[in-house]
C-alpha cells in the first residue's frame, strides 16, 4: 500500500513537471519561431527539451496530450512562403540633378521618335522611403500580398498585410476588373517611428522609419504587425485584366475602391513644370508625415510605357530625382583599412558618433588614397560627412584641421590583414592586396559573397557566423559549407548556437543546394563578373558542364555578345587556376545547378539575325532594336549569308542591295512593325 501510495505521489509530481515543461517549451517555441524574439538561449531551451524527453522516456505512460514532441514541426517556419511575381517588380533609375531629368525627357522623346511639338505628360509623385508591396485582387478580393524580394520572387505577407487599416480586403465598388495587381509603398510615419522606438528596448530599436516598417511587416505573428501603425499608398499597376490608358485613370479608380493613393501627385508636361514640382516638394518635405527620398517622374500614358519598356532592371519610362543627401559634422578618431573580397583596400574613417536624420553614424568611407590626399583628410580633423539613402556614408571635406596635425595616411605597403604586398594596377585608383591565395580578408569576403542573399542565400549563415567558422577552420572554402554537420558537436557548445539554430542552418544549407546557373556563376565572385554579365554567360552556356568546358576556351568566350575583354580574361584566368576549377567541379557535384532556361518564344524573329538599314520614320532606331531583342533576335551591323532579315527604312544603302543579291528577306518598317506585333 505504502509503495502504491509512494508511486501515486511520484506520478502526480511527474505529471505536474511535464505540464510545466510543456507550457514553457510552447512559450519559448512561440517566442523564437513566431515573434523572432527568444528570451532564453538555445542552450537553455535545449535543456528544457532534454528534461522533458528524459521524463517521457522514463514514464511513457504519463506522456501528455499536448506533449511538446507532438508539436514538432507544427510551429510555422521562421521563413515566409514565397510568391513568384506575375510581372517582375523592378526599381527606378536615379537622377541626381536637373540635367539628369532633362536627359531623361530627351531620351524618352528620342526613343519614341516624338518631335518637339508634341507634348508628353509625366505623372510626378513623391518617392516614399518605405518598402514596395504587390496586392493581388481577384474578383475584388485581396488574394495575396507579397514583398518585392529579389524582384522576381517575393515573400507572402498576406496575413500581415490584412492587418493594415488602409488596405481593404475587398474593393468596395462593383466595377473592379476581374483581376488586378496594385503596387505601392508600405511605410511608417515619422512620428509613429519615434513612438515605436521609444517602446522598444535598446537592442530592438530600428535605425530609421523604413527599417521599422520592414521589421514590422515581416513579423511571423500578424498580431505584432497589427499593433504597428503601418500605412500604404499605391503607386503602380502590376498585372491587370483591365487595360488602362493612363496612370491618372488608374488612380481615379483607386479612389473609387477606397485604396489610398498619394494626394501630392501632379501631371506636368514640360521640363520647367517638372522642376517646379520638385522644388515645391523639397520646400514642404519636412512638413510631410512620412519620409520621402525624392520624387518620381513617370510617363503617364501606359501605351507609351509599354513601348518604352526596360533597360535591365529599370523602366525606361520613369526616373527618380533624389533629394540631396543629409549632411553633418563630426571628428575622425582613426583611419583604418578594410580589405574587400577582391583584395581592394579601402580607407575607412572611424568617427565620433553622429546622428544624421535619425541614423547613428560611426564609420564613413574615404573611397581611396588619392581622395585622402586630394582632400587632405587626417586623423583628428573635423569633417563634413553625408549620408544618402542606403549608400555608405562618405566624408566630404575637412572643416577644421586639428591643431597638431597627424601625418597624412599613406597607402599601406603591406596588407593589414595578411601582411602580403600591396599593388596598384595600371589604370586603377585602388590599392589591392596581391596575395590572392591566402589572404584571410579576401577569403572571408568570397565566402560571405557566396552565401549572401543574392547568391546561395543561406539564412543563418551571415558575416558573423562565417567569421566564427572560418577562424575555427570549419569553413575554409565553398565546399566546406556543405559538410558543416561534421562539426555539429563542437558548434553546439559555441556561444550563440543550440540544437534549434543548428538544425535551421542545416535546413537552409540543404535548401540552397538547388541554384540557377546564372546565380551560381555570380556566386563564384569572379572579378568584373556582376549579376547581369553572369546571366549573359549562363544564357550562352545553358548548363554547368558547358560552362566548365567552354570557359577554358578563350575563343568561345570572345563569341559571347556583351562581354568585353576584361571580363573574358577574368573568367578565363579564374578557370585556369587549378584550385578554382576543382572548386567548381566539386560544387557541380554537391549542388543541383539548374540549367538556364531560354524563354520560349514562338515568333518568326527568335534566334534570327536581323540587320537594320536606312532611316526609319515611325520608330526610332533604338526602339526598333529594342523590339528585336525582346523577340529574341540577334542584331548585326553587316549583311552576310547568315543574315535572316533586313529591315529597310528610307534611303537604304548598299546593305539592301547586298540582301537582294543574297536572296535575304527584306522587310519595310511597316512590315516589321506589323510582324512584331502579330
Ligand atoms: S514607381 C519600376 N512610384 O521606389 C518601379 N516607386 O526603386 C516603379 N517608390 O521599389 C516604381 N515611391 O518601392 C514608384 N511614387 C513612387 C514610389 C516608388 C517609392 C519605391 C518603390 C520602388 C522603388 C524604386
Amino acid at each position: 500500500m505504502m509503495r502504491k501510495n509512494n508511486k501515486l505521489i511520484n506520478e502526480e509530481e511527474i505529471t505536474k513537471q511535464l505540464r510545466s515543461l510543456a507550457s514553457l517549451i510552447h512559450k519559448h517555441n512561440k517566442l523564437y519561431h513566431q515573434k523572432d524574439k527568444p528570451e532564453i538561449s538555445d542552450k537553455d531551451f535545449d535543456k528544457l527539451i532534454k528534461e522533458n524527453n528524459d521524463l517521457e522516456r522514463k514514464f511513457p505512460h504519463l506522456i501528455l496530450e499536448n506533449s511538446p514532441n507532438k508539436f514538432v514541426g507544427g510551429y510555422p517556419s521562421k521563413k515566409f512562403k514565397k510568391i513568384i511575381h506575375k510581372l517582375p517588380m523592378l526599381s527606378l533609375a536615379n537622377a541626381f540633378n536637373k540635367n539628369d531629368v532633362e536627359d531623361f525627357i530627351v531620351r524618352v522623346r528620342k526613343f519614341l521618335n516624338i518631335d518637339n511639338n508634341e507634348k508628353i505628360e509625366f505623372m510626378c509623385e513623391p518617392k516614399i522611403d518605405g518598402l514596395s508591396i504587390n496586392l493581388d485582387y481577384q474578383d475584388g478580393v485581396l488574394k495575396s500580398a507579397s514583398t518585392r524580394g529579389d524582384g522576381k520572387i517575393g515573400e507572402n505577407v498576406t496575413k500581415n498585410i490584412k492587418t493594415i487599416v488602409g488596405i481593404p480586403s475587398r474593393l468596395v465598388e462593383k466595377n473592379h476588373p476581374k483581376q488586378i495587381e496594385i503596387r505601392g509603398e508600405i511605410f511608417l510615419n515619422k512620428k509613429d517611428f519615434i513612438r515605436l522606438n521609444k517602446k522598444l528596448n535598446e537592442k530592438n530599436k530600428f535605425s530609421n522609419p523604413r527599417n521599422a516598417a520592414a521589421g514590422s511587416l515581416r513579423q511571423l505573428d500578424s498580431n505584432v504587425t497589427k499593433q504597428r501603425p503601418l500605412k500604404f499608398l499605391a503607386h503602380g499597376i502590376g498585372e491587370s485584366t483591365k487595360k488602362y490608358i493612363t496612370i491618372s485613370e488608374f488612380y481615379e479608380d483607386l479612389k473609387k475602391w477606397k485604396i489610398p493613393s498619394n494626394n501630392l501627385i501632379k501631371i506636368c508636361d514640360s521640363f520647367n513644370s517638372m522642376i517646379d514640382y520638385f522644388e515645391n516638394l523639397k520646400k514642404i518635405r519636412n512638413t510631410i508625415q512620412y519620409d520621402m527620398d525624392g520624387i518620381v517622374y513617370k510617363v503617364d500614358s501606359l501605351k507609351l510605357q509599354r513601348r518604352l519598356g526596360f533597360i535591365g532592371k529599370n523602366p525606361r519610362w520613369a526616373i527618380a530625382l533624389k533629394f540631396s543627401a543629409e549632411k553633418a559634422f563630426t571628428t575622425i578618431k582613426k583611419i583604418d583599412f578594410q580589405v574587400g573580397r577582391t583584395g581592394a583596400i579601402t580607407p575607412v574613417a572611424r568617427l565620433s558618433e553622429v546622428n544624421i536624420g535619425g541614423v547613428i553614424i560611426s564609420n564613413a568611407t574615404l573611397h581611396n588614397f588619392d581622395e585622402i590626399k586630394k582632400k587632405d583628410i587626417r586623423e583628428g580633423d573635423t569633417v563634413e560627412i553625408q549620408r544618402a539613402g542606403d549608400v555608405i556614408p562618405q566624408v566630404l571635406k575637412v572643416v577644421k584641421k586639428e591643431k597638431n596635425r597627424k601625418k597624412i595616411t599613406k597607402p599601406p605597403l603591406f596588407c593589414p590583414v595578411c601582411g602580403g604586398k600591396t599593388i596598384k594596377e595600371k589604370d586603377e585608383t585602388v590599392i589591392r592586396c596581391a596575395n590572392t591565395v591566402s589572404c584571410d580578408a579576401q577569403k572571408l569576403g568570397e565566402l560571405i559573397h557566396f552565401v549572401s542573399k543574392k547568391n546561395l542565400n543561406i539564412e543563418g549563415l551571415g558575416e558573423k557566423q562565417i567569421n566564427q567558422f572560418y577562424k575555427l577552420g570549419f569553413i575554409k572554402n565553398f565546399e566546406d559549407i556543405f559538410y558543416i554537420n561534421r562539426y555539429k558537436k563542437i558548434i553546439l557548445d559555441l556561444e550563440g548556437w543550440g540544437e534549434l539554430s543548428f538544425q535551421n542552418l542545416i535546413k537552409s544549407i540543404e535548401k540552397s543546394k538547388s541554384i540557377a546557373l546564372d546565380k551560381f556563376i555570380f556566386s563564384l565572385g569572379i572579378r568584373y563578373l556582376g549579376e547581369t554579365l553572369s546571366s549573359l554567360v549562363a544564357k550562352e552556356f545553358l548548363t554547368i558542364d558547358a560552362f566548365i568546358n567552354s570557359s577554358m576556351d578563350k575563343e568561345r568566350l570572345f563569341n559571347i555578345d556583351g562581354l568585353g575583354p576584361i571580363v573574358i580574361n577574368s573568367i578565363y584566368d579564374y578557370m585556369q587556376k587549378k584550385e578554382n576549377l576543382q572548386t567548381v567541379l566539386n560544387l557541380s557535384k554537391i549542388l543541383n545547378i539548374v540549367n538556364f532556361k531560354k524563354p520560349k518564344s514562338h515568333n518568326i524573329f527568335s534566334n534570327k539575325n536581323v540587320v537594320f538599314t536606312g532611316t526609319l520614320s515611325i520608330l526610332s532606331r533604338e526602339e526598333a532594336k529594342y523590339l528585336a531583342v525582346q523577340l529574341g533576335a540577334k542584331i548585326s551591323s553587316s549583311v552576310t549569308s547568315k543574315t535572316d532579315y533586313v529591315i529597310v527604312g528610307k534611303n537604304p544603302g548598299s546593305k539592301a542591295k547586298k540582301a537582294k543579291e543574297l536572296g535575304i528577306s527584306i522587310l519595310s518598317e511597316d512590315d516589321w512593325i506589323k510582324k512584331t506585333s502579330s
